[in-house]
Parts: structure tokens; sequence; C-alpha cells
């Protein structure tokens, strides 16, 4: 089928989609909803058989949703309708929640349905139930409505909210008020739900030392406590706040400022002199976790497997938090197991470099440099490695930098559903280093190089196991992506061939290192680098503002929008 998808953005679930259908052979093109003459613009090149809106803003033109079928997809189940359904679902404890794929008409989310699919709602954050349960959901919806068109016979369902399947309703925007955190009165449990509907966007408006801060990024903490409302601790970039029954960690914040654009940062950072006199409560990386708490970095050992876990809000590595991953990982290669596993983040693996606060640096040419450096660093001990088996294990998605710090250790195993973006030229035509320029084609050979990074587009973790970029892509959800990675590491631990192995892999290195020496490419990446960072082409820079202050794009890019591309020949 010829599939155009129409969207606010190229967020994660429309790559996904876009990954997804590709895979399975149909032609789909993007383009960006900027306004209804564009749209039916797009139409009218597109000729597409369906349109999917997978992430809109606004409604769909009346023309448009007359003339074409127009499925959207919303993240609620049967009969719910408005803009912050999960935030609701979230904020209400449900337990059963659901993705709705539904016929445009004249009412928001009130069309024929098409597919509901359902899931057990966790009790995380809105922004991991997006990139997960409503991801995945949302992919077997559109597999249903695919089929359901095709099949031809098929009759949507009208909204009927006397059919007792039809369990939502329709509800308003959730505001402020709604989200508000009542720091005398609000246990930690209701504290996290509220933070945890809000997450993403657009947080929990609060105060702060004297500042209008929204609050992101909340943890559970169960040790320590306070009187409540008050700042208790630091650790790392977090700030920890008691509650009325104990306390709670907010990793991140947003400063409001009427009619300035602003960002996310980490809270330390944002709080600057009042967050330094809080005590830091220090936790070392092989702590047990035998209670609830921040942690960005852990290191563990199971069944004769090392597990070096980080966890970096939105994937996002700074030059501190790449320091302090180099030092657990250095420990880890001082202990005992020869097979080490590379678990980033839940969300994400890596994102790369923490463009957002390389944006708020006194020099962002600077800490860009100071930040690809301390990536290289930890790039290249992986790749130096010698006596142990790395494995980097990807349950989230990459991009950038961080999908080339993967291919530094010896195997990439990657869950289904992970979206790969191993290019770095759209943010604004940045070189990129990470050694990519050895690793890559080490794995997929010069050509196929040239075409992954050159095209700039998502590849799906099947499209990425066909390359060769990543060696193995297994289970649909984390916990049993999880799972088969322990027993698929536990048996490489107890594998008489592992000797064999790492001899084999000492060999290759020293091969390579002869070849041409791992510092060179790091020289040579970070030269152009050096001039993406100081040299006259401002591109990144801007390229970056506009990233993380959310500006969106004027038009829709052609690699994106096939239609556009083919008629500008
Ligand atoms: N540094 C800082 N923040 C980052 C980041 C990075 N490298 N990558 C993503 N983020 C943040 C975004 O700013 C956004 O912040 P928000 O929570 O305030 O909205 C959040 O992560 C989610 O990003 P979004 O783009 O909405 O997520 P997505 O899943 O739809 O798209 C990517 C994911 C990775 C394709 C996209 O975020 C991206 O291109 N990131 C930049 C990668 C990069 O160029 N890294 C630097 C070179 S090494």
């Amino acid at each position: 089928m010829r599939i155009l998808i129409l969207t606010h953005g190229f967020n994660s679930l429309t790559q996904r989609l876009f990954v997804e259908l590709r895979d399975q052979g149909h032609e789909v093109s993007i383009e960006f909803d900027i306004n209804d003459a564009v749209t039916r613009e797009a139409v009218e090149l597109c000729r597409p058989d369906l349109i999917l809106a997978p992430y809109l803003k606004r409604a769909i033109p009346e023309d448009v949703w007359r003339s074409q079928r127009c499925i959207v997809i919303h993240p609620g189940i049967r009969g719910d309708r408005g803009p912050s359904a999960l935030d609701w679902a979230l904020l209400e404890g449900e337990e059963q929640w659901g993705v709705t794929a539904l016929e445009a008409n004249a009412e928001l989310d009130a069309g024929d349905i098409w597919a509901e699919v359902t899931f057990a709602l966790r009790p995380a954050r809105k922004s991991s139930v997006y990139r997960h349960e409503v991801t995945e959901s949302a992919v077997e919806a559109v597999k249903r409505v695919l089929e359901r068109v095709l099949d031809g016979g098929f009759r949507p369902e009208p909204l009927d909210y006397t059919n007792p399947r039809v369990r939502g309703r329709a509800r308003p925007r959730m505001r402020q008020r709604e989200r508000r955190i009542d720091w005398e009165q609000d246990e930690s449990a209701t504290v996290l739900r509220k933070l945890n509907a809000s997450d993403g966007a657009p947080g929990v408006l609060d105060e702060l030392a004297g500042r209008r801060v929204y609050l992101f990024d909340g943890h559970a903490e169960t040790r320590l406590r306070g009187a409540p409302g008050t700042l208790i601790a630091r650790r790392h970039g977090a700030i920890c706040r008691a509650t009325r029954d104990g306390a709670v960690w907010i990793g991140q914040l947003q400063q409001r400022i009427k009619g300035e654009p602003t960002m996310k940062l980490p809270a330390t950072t944002l709080m600057g002199a009042a967050a330094w006199q809080l005590p830091e409560i220090a936790l070392p990386v092989d702590a047990a976790s035998d209670s609830e708490t921040y942690r960005e970095i852990s290191y563990h050992e199971r069944d004769g497997v090392g597990y070096v876990r980080f966890e970096f809000y939105n994937g996002a590595m700074g030059t501190e938090q790449c320091q302090r991953l180099l030092s657990a990982y250095r420990m880890a290669l001082a202990r005992a197991p020869r097979v080490l596993v590379l678990l980033g983040g839940r969300d994400f693996w890596s994102n790369g470099m923490h463009l957002h606060l390389i944006e708020q640096a006194q020099s962002p040419a600077d800490e860009s440099w100071r930040n690809i450096n301390a990536i290289d660093d930890l790039a290249q001990a992986i790749v130096e490695t010698r006596d142990k088996l790395t494995i980097a294990a990807m349950s989230g998605n990459a991009a950038a930098g961080g999908v080339f710090l993967a291919l530094a250790a010896d195997r990439v195993w990657a869950r289904r559903g992970v979206v790969l973006n191993p290019h770095y030229k759209t943010m604004g035509n940045l070189y990129g280093s990470e050694l990519w320029t050895y690793l890559l084609p080490k794995r997929v050979g010069a050509e196929r190089a040239e075409r992954v990074t050159e095209s700039r587009l998502p590849l799906s973790a099947s499209a990425a196991r066909s390359l060769g970029l990543v060696d193995d892509s297994f289970a649909d959800a984390v916990d049993p992506f999880l799972a088969e990675v322990h027993e698929r590491a536990t048996e490489l631990a107890r594998d008489p061939a592992l000797d064999a192995l790492l001899r084999d892999k000492q060999r290759a290195r020293e091969h390579d290192e002869q070849q041409r020496p791992l510092q060179r490419y790091r020289h040579e990446e970070l030269e152009k680098m050096r001039l993406n960072f100081y040299g006259f082409d401002p591109s990144y820079h801007v390229a970056r503002y506009n990233f993380v202050h959310r500006i969106p794009l004027s038009r829709t890019p052609f690699r994106l929008a096939l239609h556009r591309a083919r008629r500008s020949g």
C-alpha cells in the first residue's frame, strides 16, 4: 500500500511505524502537519491508499478526511477522547489501558473504531509508557487496520457509549491544577504518580528556591526523610525532596520564563548554588540495591556475568556522566566475570552527547569538545578491552553517537522493537566521532556504511540485523529481553570456547591496530568535529538550538517526504 503518515513531528512512535511499515514492503511517505494547505498539497502529490496520523496536535482538514481514509492513532482505550489520554490514565491509576485506531471525522477522537489493542498499564513515566506499551500496541493496531482495509469487508464500529465494551470517556486537557503537588499533604506515591503522569511534557509546575520550574524525572526514595517539602539531599544531577511520608528524587527541571524558550536540565545544574548547599548522599556504583533510590549507574554480577547498567534521562550523556560511566566500566574490568553486559536504559540505550547541557554551557563549542572527548574515552576503553567479552544490550532506542558507542562492544543485541538512528548529519551536518569510522565499516563494510550514514533514516532492529549493524534482535518487551540477555550471556560465560573467543578477539584487535591505530581514527574524526564546533559554518550550533528548544521544522525533509522528492526529481 502507499501510506502517507501525517504527523506533528518525526517522534519515536512515528519512526517505529515508518520502519515497521517499510519493512513490511509498503511505500511510506511522511508529511509534517504544518498547515492545512501543505497537508492538502501532500495528499495531492502522494495519492495515498491510506493516511495514518500517529501524532497530531490539530484536526485533519475536513476536505482531506472526507476524500481519503484517515486513521488516527489515539493513546487511549475505546471511547477515550481528548489530548491528555495517558496523563489521566496514569494519574487515576488505571490498571488496563490501550490504543485505538479510529477514522478521522468532524469530532476529535470520536470516529468509527478500526482497532483497539489493550495492555496492562505500568505505573511508570508517561514518556516510558508511550515509548513501550503505546508504541507496541500502535504497531499491532496498525497491522490490524491494514489487514481490515485489504480485506474490504470490514465495517468499523461507530462510537457508542451505550456499548458496554466502550469503557473510555471524553476528558479535557489536564491542567497544572490537577497535576499540582501538595508537599505538606501528598504521600510519596501520590507525588510520583503526578510526576509520572506529567513526564516528557508538560511536567509539574512548582516553585523551588524562588524559581517557577517544571519538575520531571521522579524516582522513589525509601530511606531518606525530612520535613515535608524541604530539599534534603542531592546526588549527581538530582535533588531529593521530602514528602509527608518519605521522599522522592527529582532528576530534571525546566525553568518557566514567560515568552522565553527554555529546556530541561539536570536539577542541580538549573538550581546552581542553591543545590550545592545540599548534602551529597553518595551511593557506590556496586552498592546492593535493597531499597528504592535514584541511581544512574550501577554494577552487579549474576551467574558469572557482570552488568554495567546506565540509565540517563532521555539517553543524553553529558561529560561528567561519561566520565562516571568510564570509571564504573574500569571498575567492572577489574572484577572477575569475563562476560560484561553494558545495559543502557529501559527507554534509551543512548542518544550521544548531552545537547541540553552543551546548549546551556558558557561556551557550547568548548562543552561539545569536552563531551565528545569523554564519550570517545569510553568508546575507546570498550574497544580496547582485551580479556572480557563485551555485550551491548539495547532495550531502548539509540541515536547518533549512542548507536556507535554500542558498536564498540563485541556483541550487539537489541530488543525487537528498538529503532536506531545510526547517523549524525541531521544535527547540522555533524561529522560524529565515537570511533564510528572504524566501527561501522568493520561491521557492515564501506559501501553499506556510507548508505547508512548518508540516508539519515531510522532503522528497525531487524533491518539493522540484516545489515550486520547489530548481531541479533529478540523479544518484544523489555523484561523478556533482559531475561533472554541474561540467559545468552550466562551461556557465553560458561562456554568452554570463551578462552579461544577472547584470544581471537585480541588477535583481531592487534591486527586492526597494525593496519591503522585506533588513535588515528579518533584524531581524524575529532579534527572534523573541531570544525563543526569552532569553524565558520554554524550549522551544528543552529540545529542544536532548534532541537533543544523544540522549534518545529518549517517543511518536511525530502528524505521523509518521498512524494515531494519525486516531484523535485
Ligand atoms: N541530548 C539531550 N537531550 C536529548 C538528546 C541528546 N543527545 N537526544 C534526545 N534528547 C531529548 C530531547 O531534547 C527530548 O527532550 P524533552 O524531553 O525535553 O522533549 C527528549 O530527549 C525526547 O526526544 P525526542 O526527539 O522527542 O524523542 P524521540 O524518541 O522522538 O527521538 C531521537 C529520538 C534520538 C531521534 C532524537 O531525540 C534525536 O535526534 N536526538 C539527538 C541525537 C544527537 O544528535 N546526538 C548528538 C550527537 S552524538
